[in-house]
Formats: C-alpha cells, sequence, structure tokens
C-alpha cells in the first residue's frame, strides 16, 4: 500500500514513525515533510495548502491513502477534492472540518445537538460587538471565527482589554479574514482535558489520554503555544470514565452531523473544560492534537494503518485499538524566542548518540537539512523528545536523560513536563 502523509510537524513524524511500522505498508511520501521524516518516508516538496499539486501528485503516484496532519488542508476541502477523484483519505471533508475551521459553526452546531459549551454571541459588526462586550461580564473569552495558528483565542479580564482584542482582530485583521466574524463567549473555570477519538461517523473509538502543557515555560508561566510538551495517560480522569465523556461531548456532534448529511470521518479532538458542573467543550479540532500525537502513537500497539483505510472508506471494522501499559512523555526543544521570533538554521548536536535508545524516540517538529547535509533547527518547535518508561515518573526521567544530550544554539526547553501528575501519582 503507498501512502501519502501532509504536514511536517512532529505530529506527523509520529504519524510517519507509526505508519512505516505497518506490514500493510510498501512506500511512504510526505509532503512536505522534515529531517526527521525522512528516515521513514520519501520526502516530496508540495506545501500542504498547494491541494492541486497534492492532487496530482496522489494520481501521478496511484496513492492508495492519503493521511492529512494538519487543519487547513482540510478545512480548504482536500478531502472533497481527493474523494471525488477516487482516491482515499483519512480525515473530515470540508464540511466536517468546519468544526475547526469555523468556532461560530462549531457552537452553533454543539447548541443544535445538545453539548454543553459556554454561552455565546456570534458578530460580524465591530461595532455591535464592542457594544456587547462593554456590557458583557468579564473575564470573557474572544474568540477569532476562523483559523488563528492556535493565537485566536484571547481571555479578557476587562472591558478594555476586550474593545482592544475586538479592535485588533476585527478591524486591524491580525488574523486577516478569520477574525472578520468573532464569538464573545463566557469564560469557564475548571481543568482542561483532551479527549482524542477516531470515527467514521458512526462507531466510535477512543485514543489513549493525552495532557499537553502550552505555556512556553515551567509552572505554566510566559506566553500560549502550539504545546511544550505532553503525557500520557493523562490522570485526569480514569480510563473508564471516558466512555461517559464521549457520550456528553462526542457522541452527539457525530450522531448530529449524520443527520445533517456531514459524516465525520477521521480523528476528532475535543478539548474540554471539566467544570463543577460537568464537562463542557471549548473547541473541536479536526486532526490529531500535537504534541498530543508524540505520546499517544508510542503508546498504540495496533496497526494504525489499517484502522485508516477502513475510516477512510467509511466503514470503521476494529472494535477497539491495543495499548501498551507504559507511560509515555514528550518534551519539546523550541528555538529560543519562541512562540516569538526566532532564528533558523543552528545545526542540531547529539542526535545520534540518542539515535538506538530503547524506549526513546526523537520526532523532529521543525528540522531541514543545511547545504552540508546537517540537521538543523528550522521551526519555533523543533524537536519532541520521547520517552516510554514503566510509568511517568521513568518516562520523565528517560527522556530528560536523551534531552542532556542534545543541544541547538538558543534552544530551550520546559523543565516540568509531566511533574504535577506524577506527584498527584506519589
Ligand atoms: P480553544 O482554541 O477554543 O481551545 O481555546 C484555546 C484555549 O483557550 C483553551 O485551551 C483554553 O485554555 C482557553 N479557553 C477557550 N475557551 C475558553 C472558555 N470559554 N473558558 C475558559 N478558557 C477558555
Ligand atoms: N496541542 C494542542 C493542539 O494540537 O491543538
Amino acid at each position: 500500500m503507498k501512502v501519502l502523509l501532509i504536514g511536517s510537524g512532529g505530529r506527523e513524524h509520529a504519524l510517519a514513525w507509526k505508519i512505516a511500522e505497518s506490514p500493510m505498508l510498501t512506500k511512504l511520501y510526505a509532503a512536505p515533510g522534515n529531517a526527521g521524516i525522512a528516515q521513514h518516508a520519501e520526502c516530496v516538496s508540495i506545501a500542504p495548502d498547494n491541494v492541486r499539486g497534492l492532487l496530482e501528485f496522489a494520481l501521478k503516484e496511484k496513492i492508495d491513502l492519503t493521511v492529512v496532519g494538519p487543519e487547513a488542508p482540510l478545512v480548504a476541502g482536500i478531502s472533497d477534492q481527493f474523494r471525488e477523484r477516487g482516491l482515499k483519505v483519512f480525515g473530515p471533508s470540508g464540511d466536517a472540518a468546519l468544526l475547526e475551521g469555523s468556532k461560530a459553526f462549531s457552537k452553533e452546531m454543539m447548541t443544535k445537538f445538545g453539548v454543553p459549551t459556554a454561552p455565546y454571541e456570534v458578530f460580524t459588526n465591530v461595532k455591535e460587538a464592542k457594544h456587547y462586550a462593554i456590557e458583557a461580564e468579564m473575564p470573557a473569552v474572544i474568540k477569532a471565527d476562523g483559523l488563528a495558528a492556535g493565537k485566536g483565542v484571547v481571555i479578557c479580564d476587562s472591558s478594555e482589554q476586550a474593545v482592544a482584542t475586538l479592535t485588533q482582530m476585527m478591524e486591524e485583521k491580525v488574523f486577516g479574514d478569520a477574525g472578520a466574524k468573532v464569538v464573545i463567549e463566557k469564560k469557564l473555570e475548571g481543568e482542561e482535558l483532551s479527549v482524542l477519538v477516531l470515527t467514521d461517523g458512526k462507531k466510535i473509538i477512543p485514543l489513549a489520554s493525552a495532557r499537553d502543557h502550552k505555556r512556553a515555560y515551567d509552572h505554566d508561566q510566559g506566553p500560549n503555544t502550539g504545546g511544550m510538551g505532553a503525557f500520557s495517560p493523562s490522570m485526569k480522569i480514569p480510563e473508564n470514565e471516558i466512555g461517559g465523556i464521549i457520550n456528553i461531548a462526542i457522541r452527539p456532534i457525530i450522531d448530529g452531523l449524520a443527520k445533517e448529511g456531514i459524516p465525520y470521518r477521521g480523528v476528532l479532538y475535543a478539548g474540554l473544560m471539566m467544570t463543577k458542573d460537568g464537562p463542557f467543550v471549548l473547541e473541536y479540532n479536526c486532526r490529531f492534537g500535537d504534541p498530543e500525537t508524540e505520546v499517544i502513537l508510542p503508546r498504540l500497539k495496533s496497526d494504525l494503518l489499517p484502522v485508516m483505510v477502513q475510516i477512510a472508506g467509511g466503514r470503521l471494522e476494529v472494535e477497539a485499538l491495543k495499548w501498551h501499559e507504559k507511560a509515555c512523555i514528550t518534551v519539546v526543544m523550541a528555538s529560543g524566542g519562541y512562540p516569538g521570533a526566532y532564528e533558523k538554521g543552528f545545526p542540531i548536536h547529539g542526535l545520534e548518540s540518542v539515535r538506538n535508545q530503547p524506549d526513546v524516540v526523537v520526532f523532529h517538529a521543525g528540522t531541514s537539512f543545511n547545504e552540508q547535509k546537517q540537521i538543523v533547527a528550522s521551526g519555533g518547535r523543533v524537536l519532541a523528545v520521547t520517552a516510554l518508561g514503566e510509568n511517568l515518573r521513568a518516562a520523565h526521567e528517560r527522556a530528560y536523560q536523551a534531552i542532556s544530550k542534545i543541544h541547538f544554539q538558543g534552544g530551550f526547553c520546559r523543565r516540568d513536563i509531566g511533574q504535577k501528575a506524577i506527584e498527584v501519582l506519589k
């Protein structure tokens, strides 16, 4: 089976690594991939937003399955365009991906199908939005409707901040068209939890639980990032309670969309707030989490490729996935300055010294080769250094031991990934 994987981050390296172990695979391509993905796949330089280029490539190479990593091509309708040409795709249709691509659509569907979510209003007129914000109870949360690379959500503590945020989003257009429409909603209190499932639009299979760390620095200080590390299992809820949460937060939306003629096929990621009144959905993502995928897939015993093929075909036949008992931690090494501006091109040293270490795998998130064929840092998040262990503590120690051998100029990581969960376990 020939597979094309779209994307270039740590999530896609974890997917490439997992797909590559499948006995069903004959050839793996990645577009565009990165220096780590190149260990498992032939990288072709077609950008994820070049849907036409990807389609031409898939037709020419007679690709049997295309796996779409990032949200942007999904929201742009890549799955529909591939399916129209008879190609199999793991990833929801453009209409279904609007669960992530439009916060207003997502809130509307949650309300329609009875999924608990924060009370909200939608605005396309900046005057009306500001008027509402001045009257609204603070803190409130303002969200750009469209895709904004994880930066389109602002928690506002005062009406002055809310008005300033609305000016930036709707008038100065800091997120382009994504901010032409906004959602203003109530801020919820509680613990956050991510739940990821695989679904063909009918059957729902949960993935192992995982938790990410969004802030840049230790002890949850500093700016929000795409995620500085993650661990699995998440410990936030016992694995046997996941079913109850799925029935509240995921089942109604999958069934509701199916009734509307929008079957959801792929992975659905629900970001939840566990409030004192039960779980509330903050957002849906139409793709695997990053860096959650880097801790979920190393724990997966089952072959993922046939499951993806079944979902792409609209009929999930397996009933459950098999998981390793071991815990997993990933620590992101980022470029100095991330999530702000950073320099690129610094060679990464020490990757060889951890290459064959048992239970350690370094997923590349933002790397490339320079002219001397050295692996260099070329993104904000550079590596996701991942380790398995008998428990979280063992995984944590192993991951940081590996990290101590890897260096690049300006590189930094959080030192406390998984720490709180380890202390709770003590
Ligand atoms: P989202 O992209 O909607 O998940 O928002 C990103 C982050 O903003 C979430 O992970 C939460 O930390 C926070 N957030 C979003 N909506 C709310 C809300 N209604 N109440 C509290 N925090 C929120
Ligand atoms: N780690 C958060 C996300 O993938 O959206």
